[in-house]
Protein backbone atom coordinates (compact mmCIF):
# COMPACT_ATOMS: atom_id res chain seq x y z
CA UNK A 1 0.00 0.00 0.00
CA UNK A 2 2.95 2.13 1.24
CA UNK A 3 5.11 1.62 -2.12
CA UNK A 4 1.88 2.11 -4.67
CA UNK A 5 0.62 5.12 -2.32
CA UNK A 6 3.90 6.72 -3.17
CA UNK A 7 3.89 6.08 -6.23
CA UNK A 8 0.08 7.14 -6.53
CA UNK A 9 1.49 10.67 -5.22
CA UNK A 10 2.72 11.36 -8.81
CA UNK A 11 -0.65 12.62 -10.62
CA UNK A 12 -0.01 10.49 -13.38
CA UNK A 13 0.06 7.21 -11.68
CA UNK A 14 -2.57 5.82 -13.16
CA UNK A 15 -4.53 2.81 -11.77
CA UNK A 16 -3.50 -1.21 -12.55
CA UNK A 17 -4.84 -4.40 -12.42
CA UNK A 18 -4.63 -5.74 -8.83
CA UNK A 19 -4.49 -2.38 -7.14
CA UNK A 20 -6.30 -1.43 -4.17
CA UNK A 21 -8.29 1.24 -4.89
CA UNK A 22 -10.20 2.99 -1.54
CA UNK A 23 -13.88 3.88 -3.57
CA UNK A 24 -15.38 6.89 -1.80
CA UNK A 25 -18.86 7.26 -1.77
CA UNK A 26 -18.93 9.89 1.29
CA UNK A 27 -17.10 11.41 3.62
CA UNK A 28 -18.58 8.42 5.82
CA UNK A 29 -18.94 5.87 3.57
CA UNK A 30 -15.70 4.23 1.89
CA UNK A 31 -14.44 0.84 1.12
CA UNK A 32 -10.88 -1.12 0.05
CA UNK A 33 -11.63 -2.87 -3.53
CA UNK A 34 -9.04 -5.05 -4.63
CA UNK A 35 -9.20 -4.04 -9.12
CA UNK A 36 -9.31 -6.68 -10.81
CA UNK A 37 -10.13 -6.57 -15.00
CA UNK A 38 -13.14 -8.53 -14.65
CA UNK A 39 -14.61 -6.67 -11.46
CA UNK A 40 -17.72 -5.12 -10.86
CA UNK A 41 -18.59 -2.59 -8.10
CA UNK A 42 -22.09 -2.24 -6.94
CA UNK A 43 -23.51 0.36 -4.73
CA UNK A 44 -27.03 2.32 -4.99
CA UNK A 45 -25.93 4.56 -7.91
CA UNK A 46 -25.91 0.90 -9.86
CA UNK A 47 -22.54 -0.96 -11.26
CA UNK A 48 -19.38 0.30 -12.32
CA UNK A 49 -17.27 -2.02 -14.40
CA UNK A 50 -13.40 -2.16 -13.07
CA UNK A 51 -12.07 -2.27 -16.49
CA UNK A 52 -13.31 1.27 -16.67
CA UNK A 53 -11.01 2.61 -14.05
CA UNK A 54 -7.63 0.58 -15.05
CA UNK A 55 -5.65 3.28 -16.88
CA UNK A 56 -7.30 6.05 -15.35
CA UNK A 57 -5.12 7.99 -12.78
CA UNK A 58 -5.84 7.77 -8.70
CA UNK A 59 -8.17 10.52 -7.73
CA UNK A 60 -10.22 10.12 -10.74
CA UNK A 61 -14.47 10.33 -10.57
CA UNK A 62 -16.02 7.27 -12.02
CA UNK A 63 -19.37 7.58 -13.16
CA UNK A 64 -22.27 4.40 -12.99
CA UNK A 65 -22.89 2.62 -15.72
CA UNK A 66 -26.29 4.05 -15.76
CA UNK A 67 -25.07 7.34 -15.51
CA UNK A 68 -27.45 7.93 -11.56
CA UNK A 69 -24.10 8.40 -9.61
CA UNK A 70 -20.82 8.78 -8.87
CA UNK A 71 -17.67 7.40 -6.82
CA UNK A 72 -13.94 8.88 -6.27
CA UNK A 73 -11.21 6.20 -7.12
CA UNK A 74 -8.68 6.87 -4.36
CA UNK A 75 -4.91 5.54 -3.67
CA UNK A 76 -4.48 4.01 -0.34
CA UNK A 77 -3.01 5.46 2.70
CA UNK A 78 -2.93 4.69 6.31
CA UNK A 79 -5.73 7.28 6.89
CA UNK A 80 -8.37 6.21 4.41
CA UNK A 81 -7.34 2.67 5.34
CA UNK A 82 -7.55 3.31 8.73
CA UNK A 83 -11.26 4.33 7.84
CA UNK A 84 -12.22 1.25 5.62
CA UNK A 85 -10.13 -1.49 7.68
CA UNK A 86 -12.06 -4.89 9.05
CA UNK A 87 -11.89 -4.62 12.69
CA UNK A 88 -10.89 -7.80 14.14
CA UNK A 89 -10.22 -5.97 18.00
CA UNK A 90 -10.77 -2.15 18.97
CA UNK A 91 -8.62 0.36 16.50
CA UNK A 92 -6.68 3.22 17.07
CA UNK A 93 -8.87 6.61 14.84
CA UNK A 94 -6.93 9.21 12.91
CA UNK A 95 -7.06 11.52 16.08
CA UNK A 96 -5.06 9.48 18.25
CA UNK A 97 -2.35 8.03 15.63
CA UNK A 98 -1.85 11.94 14.62
CA UNK A 99 -0.87 12.40 18.16
CA UNK A 100 1.13 8.66 18.75
CA UNK A 101 3.21 9.52 15.60
CA UNK A 102 4.06 13.50 16.49
CA UNK A 103 4.97 12.85 19.89
CA UNK A 104 6.50 9.51 19.42
CA UNK A 105 8.88 12.02 17.24
CA UNK A 106 8.89 9.65 14.34
CA UNK A 107 10.99 9.96 11.14
CA UNK A 108 12.10 8.21 8.24
CA UNK A 109 14.83 5.16 8.91
CA UNK A 110 13.52 5.39 12.49
CA UNK A 111 12.89 1.44 14.77
CA UNK A 112 9.55 1.19 16.43
CA UNK A 113 8.26 -1.24 18.56
CA UNK A 114 4.43 -1.99 19.01
CA UNK A 115 2.22 -4.57 20.84
CA UNK A 116 -0.84 -5.50 20.42
CA UNK A 117 -0.93 -5.26 16.56
CA UNK A 118 -4.96 -5.79 16.83
CA UNK A 119 -6.33 -4.90 13.49
CA UNK A 120 -3.12 -3.04 12.06
CA UNK A 121 -4.90 0.62 12.29
CA UNK A 122 -1.95 2.06 14.15
CA UNK A 123 0.89 -0.16 12.64
CA UNK A 124 -0.06 1.21 8.95
CA UNK A 125 0.62 4.95 9.95
CA UNK A 126 3.81 3.88 12.17
CA UNK A 127 5.47 2.17 8.89
CA UNK A 128 4.64 4.97 6.64
CA UNK A 129 6.35 7.62 9.57
CA UNK A 130 9.49 5.50 9.40
CA UNK A 131 9.38 4.41 5.58
CA UNK A 132 11.54 3.87 3.53
CA UNK A 133 14.79 2.42 5.49
CA UNK A 134 12.52 2.22 9.08
CA UNK A 135 11.53 -0.71 10.74
CA UNK A 136 8.44 -2.04 12.72
CA UNK A 137 8.24 -4.69 14.98
CA UNK A 138 4.60 -5.26 15.85
CA UNK A 139 3.68 -8.21 18.71
CA UNK A 140 0.27 -9.63 19.09
CA UNK A 141 -0.52 -12.96 21.53
CA UNK A 142 -3.13 -13.84 19.52
CA UNK A 143 -2.40 -16.22 16.83
CA UNK A 144 -4.97 -15.68 13.99
CA UNK A 145 -4.85 -11.64 14.18
CA UNK A 146 -0.80 -11.95 14.03
CA UNK A 147 -1.03 -14.25 10.97
CA UNK A 148 -3.92 -11.69 9.65
CA UNK A 149 -2.13 -8.75 10.02
CA UNK A 150 0.96 -10.46 8.47
CA UNK A 151 -1.28 -10.80 5.39
CA UNK A 152 -2.65 -7.63 5.11
CA UNK A 153 0.89 -5.89 5.62
CA UNK A 154 2.35 -7.96 3.12
CA UNK A 155 -0.92 -7.71 0.19
CA UNK A 156 -0.69 -3.92 1.17
CA UNK A 157 3.38 -3.39 0.35
CA UNK A 158 4.21 -3.18 3.66
CA UNK A 159 5.62 -6.61 4.43
CA UNK A 160 9.73 -4.97 4.48
CA UNK A 161 8.80 -2.32 6.56
CA UNK A 162 6.67 -4.12 9.12
CA UNK A 163 7.31 -7.38 10.73
CA UNK A 164 4.33 -9.47 13.07
CA UNK A 165 5.38 -11.84 15.74
CA UNK A 166 3.09 -13.74 17.75
CA UNK A 167 4.36 -13.29 21.21
CA UNK A 168 2.72 -12.12 25.08
CA UNK A 169 4.49 -9.32 25.80
CA UNK A 170 2.98 -8.79 28.98
CA UNK A 171 4.18 -11.87 30.13
CA UNK A 172 7.90 -12.15 28.09
CA UNK A 173 8.77 -8.72 27.58
CA UNK A 174 10.35 -7.64 24.07
CA UNK A 175 13.01 -10.06 22.49
CA UNK A 176 15.98 -9.76 23.64
CA UNK A 177 17.83 -8.72 20.50
CA UNK A 178 15.76 -5.69 20.73
CA UNK A 179 17.27 -3.87 23.27
CA UNK A 180 18.88 -0.95 23.06
CA UNK A 181 17.21 -0.87 19.20
CA UNK A 182 14.12 1.32 19.86
CA UNK A 183 13.99 4.75 19.02
CA UNK A 184 10.20 4.47 20.05
CA UNK A 185 7.73 2.06 21.86
CA UNK A 186 4.00 2.03 21.70
CA UNK A 187 1.79 -0.30 23.88
CA UNK A 188 -1.90 -1.22 23.36
CA UNK A 189 -2.46 -3.84 25.88
CA UNK A 190 -4.33 -4.08 28.96
CA UNK A 191 -1.13 -4.29 31.50
CA UNK A 192 0.52 -1.50 30.39
CA UNK A 193 2.72 -1.12 32.71
CA UNK A 194 3.96 -5.13 33.20
CA UNK A 195 5.36 -3.94 30.16
CA UNK A 196 7.27 -0.87 31.03
CA UNK A 197 10.70 -2.71 32.56
CA UNK A 198 11.31 -4.57 29.07
CA UNK A 199 10.39 -0.76 27.66
CA UNK A 200 13.07 0.32 29.74
CA UNK A 201 16.01 -2.25 27.77
CA UNK A 202 14.60 -1.54 24.41
CA UNK A 203 14.37 2.39 24.26
CA UNK A 204 17.29 3.75 23.39
CA UNK A 205 18.28 7.16 25.66
CA UNK A 206 16.41 9.98 24.51
CA UNK A 207 14.07 7.61 22.55
CA UNK A 208 10.09 8.04 23.63
CA UNK A 209 7.45 5.80 24.50
CA UNK A 210 3.64 5.61 24.47
CA UNK A 211 0.97 3.84 26.19
CA UNK A 212 -3.02 3.61 24.88
CA UNK A 213 -5.25 2.94 27.88
CA UNK A 214 -8.92 3.63 28.34
CA UNK A 215 -8.60 3.79 32.18
CA UNK A 216 -7.18 6.40 34.36
CA UNK A 217 -6.33 3.14 36.59
CA UNK A 218 -3.89 1.82 33.89
CA UNK A 219 -2.47 5.55 33.22
CA UNK A 220 -1.47 6.11 36.76
CA UNK A 221 -0.15 2.26 37.48
CA UNK A 222 2.43 2.97 34.32
CA UNK A 223 3.38 6.40 35.42
CA UNK A 224 4.59 4.74 38.47
CA UNK A 225 6.69 2.05 36.61
CA UNK A 226 7.76 4.75 33.85
CA UNK A 227 8.78 6.83 37.32
CA UNK A 228 10.93 4.00 38.45
CA UNK A 229 12.36 2.61 35.47
CA UNK A 230 14.45 5.94 34.07
CA UNK A 231 11.13 7.32 32.07
CA UNK A 232 11.19 11.41 32.79
CA UNK A 233 8.72 14.12 30.77
CA UNK A 234 5.94 12.48 31.20
CA UNK A 235 2.44 13.30 29.81
CA UNK A 236 -0.94 12.25 29.55
CA UNK A 237 -3.30 13.42 26.97
CA UNK A 238 -6.85 12.71 26.23
CA UNK A 239 -7.72 13.23 22.14
CA UNK A 240 -11.39 15.02 21.63
CA UNK A 241 -12.17 15.19 18.27
CA UNK A 242 -14.52 18.23 17.09
CA UNK A 243 -15.82 18.11 14.02
CA UNK A 244 -17.68 20.79 12.48
CA UNK A 245 -20.97 20.37 9.57
CA UNK A 246 -20.93 23.29 6.92
CA UNK A 247 -24.37 23.13 5.54
CA UNK A 248 -27.01 25.56 3.87
CA UNK A 249 -29.75 26.38 6.14
CA UNK A 250 -32.89 28.68 6.85
CA UNK A 251 -32.44 31.25 9.54
CA UNK A 252 -35.50 33.47 10.27
CA UNK A 253 -34.97 36.97 10.21
CA UNK A 254 -38.10 38.08 12.18
CA UNK A 255 -36.97 36.78 15.87
CA UNK A 256 -40.31 37.18 17.14
CA UNK A 257 -42.13 35.03 15.03
CA UNK A 258 -39.48 32.37 15.00
CA UNK A 259 -39.95 32.05 18.41
CA UNK A 260 -43.30 31.61 18.76
CA UNK A 261 -44.64 28.27 19.72
CA UNK A 262 -45.98 26.59 15.80
CA UNK A 263 -49.25 26.98 15.20
CA UNK A 264 -49.97 23.61 13.88
CA UNK A 265 -48.31 19.97 13.28
CA UNK A 266 -47.52 21.07 9.41
CA UNK A 267 -45.91 24.25 10.50
CA UNK A 268 -43.63 22.61 13.54
CA UNK A 269 -42.05 20.03 10.84
CA UNK A 270 -41.42 23.03 8.65
CA UNK A 271 -39.44 24.73 11.66
CA UNK A 272 -37.47 21.61 12.65
CA UNK A 273 -36.65 20.78 8.89
CA UNK A 274 -35.18 24.45 8.84
CA UNK A 275 -33.18 23.99 12.15
CA UNK A 276 -32.36 20.05 10.88
CA UNK A 277 -31.09 21.37 7.44
CA UNK A 278 -27.52 19.44 5.59
CA UNK A 279 -26.38 16.25 6.95
CA UNK A 280 -23.74 15.69 4.22
CA UNK A 281 -22.51 12.15 3.79
CA UNK A 282 -23.04 10.59 0.69
CA UNK A 283 -21.83 11.27 -2.77
CA UNK A 284 -23.77 13.99 -3.47
CA UNK A 285 -22.83 16.86 -0.38
CA UNK A 286 -25.17 18.82 1.55
CA UNK A 287 -28.30 19.26 1.17
CA UNK A 288 -29.84 22.89 0.00
CA UNK A 289 -32.90 23.88 1.95
CA UNK A 290 -35.46 26.06 0.92
CA UNK A 291 -36.51 28.61 3.45
CA UNK A 292 -40.79 27.91 4.05
CA UNK A 293 -41.60 31.42 5.05
CA UNK A 294 -39.00 33.20 3.02
CA UNK A 295 -36.64 33.38 6.23
CA UNK A 296 -32.76 34.11 4.76
CA UNK A 297 -31.18 30.79 3.55
CA UNK A 298 -27.16 30.97 5.05
CA UNK A 299 -24.36 28.95 5.02
CA UNK A 300 -23.70 27.83 8.62
CA UNK A 301 -21.18 25.46 10.87
CA UNK A 302 -22.23 23.58 13.06
CA UNK A 303 -20.58 20.83 15.38
CA UNK A 304 -21.45 17.37 14.15
CA UNK A 305 -23.64 15.90 16.80
CA UNK A 306 -22.25 12.08 16.16
CA UNK A 307 -18.34 12.86 16.88
CA UNK A 308 -16.67 10.38 19.10
CA UNK A 309 -16.31 10.58 22.87
CA UNK A 310 -13.72 9.33 24.81
CA UNK A 311 -11.58 6.37 23.36
CA UNK A 312 -8.40 6.63 25.58
CA UNK A 313 -5.66 8.42 27.15
CA UNK A 314 -2.24 8.60 25.59
CA UNK A 315 0.61 8.24 28.19
CA UNK A 316 3.99 9.51 27.02
CA UNK A 317 7.39 9.27 28.35
CA UNK A 318 10.82 9.99 27.31
CA UNK A 319 13.99 7.77 28.36
CA UNK A 320 16.61 9.37 30.12
CA UNK A 321 19.99 8.13 31.83
CA UNK A 322 21.29 9.47 34.76
CA UNK A 323 25.05 10.59 35.31
CA UNK A 324 26.84 11.98 38.22
C1 LIG B 1 -7.04 -2.94 21.11
S1 LIG B 1 -6.11 -4.07 20.21
C2 LIG B 1 -4.87 -3.07 19.43
C3 LIG B 1 -5.43 -2.27 18.28
C4 LIG B 1 -4.38 -1.57 17.47
N1 LIG B 1 -3.73 -0.52 18.23
C5 LIG B 1 -4.97 -0.99 16.20
O1 LIG B 1 -4.95 0.26 16.05
O2 LIG B 1 -5.48 -1.74 15.36
C6 LIG B 1 -5.16 -4.86 21.46
C7 LIG B 1 -4.45 -6.10 20.95
O3 LIG B 1 -3.51 -6.50 21.93
C8 LIG B 1 -3.46 -7.91 21.92
N2 LIG B 1 -2.89 -8.33 23.20
C9 LIG B 1 -3.52 -8.35 24.41
N3 LIG B 1 -2.67 -8.79 25.36
C10 LIG B 1 -1.49 -9.04 24.74
C11 LIG B 1 -0.21 -9.50 25.20
N4 LIG B 1 -0.03 -9.84 26.49
N5 LIG B 1 0.78 -9.61 24.29
C12 LIG B 1 0.59 -9.30 23.00
N6 LIG B 1 -0.60 -8.87 22.51
C13 LIG B 1 -1.62 -8.74 23.37
C14 LIG B 1 -4.91 -8.32 21.71
O4 LIG B 1 -4.99 -9.65 21.20
C15 LIG B 1 -5.39 -7.26 20.73
O5 LIG B 1 -5.27 -7.73 19.41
Amino acid sequence: MLHKAESAANPCRPIADGDLVIVYEGFDSMKAVRVSANGNYNNKYGSFAHKEWIGKPFGSRAVSRKGSGWVLLLAPTPELWTAVLRHRTQILYAADIAMVVAFLELRPGAVVLESGTGSGSLTTSLARAVAPHGKVWTFEFHEQRAQLAAEEFKANGLGELVTVAQRDIEASGFPEELHGQADALFLDLPKPYMVVPSAARCVRPDGMFCSFSPCIEQVQRTCQELNAHGFRDMRTMEVLLRQLEVSRQALATDLESSMAPPQSKKQARRQEAAGNAGGGGGGNGPKRQKAADGSAVAVVAKPVPFGRGHTGYLTFARRVVEFS
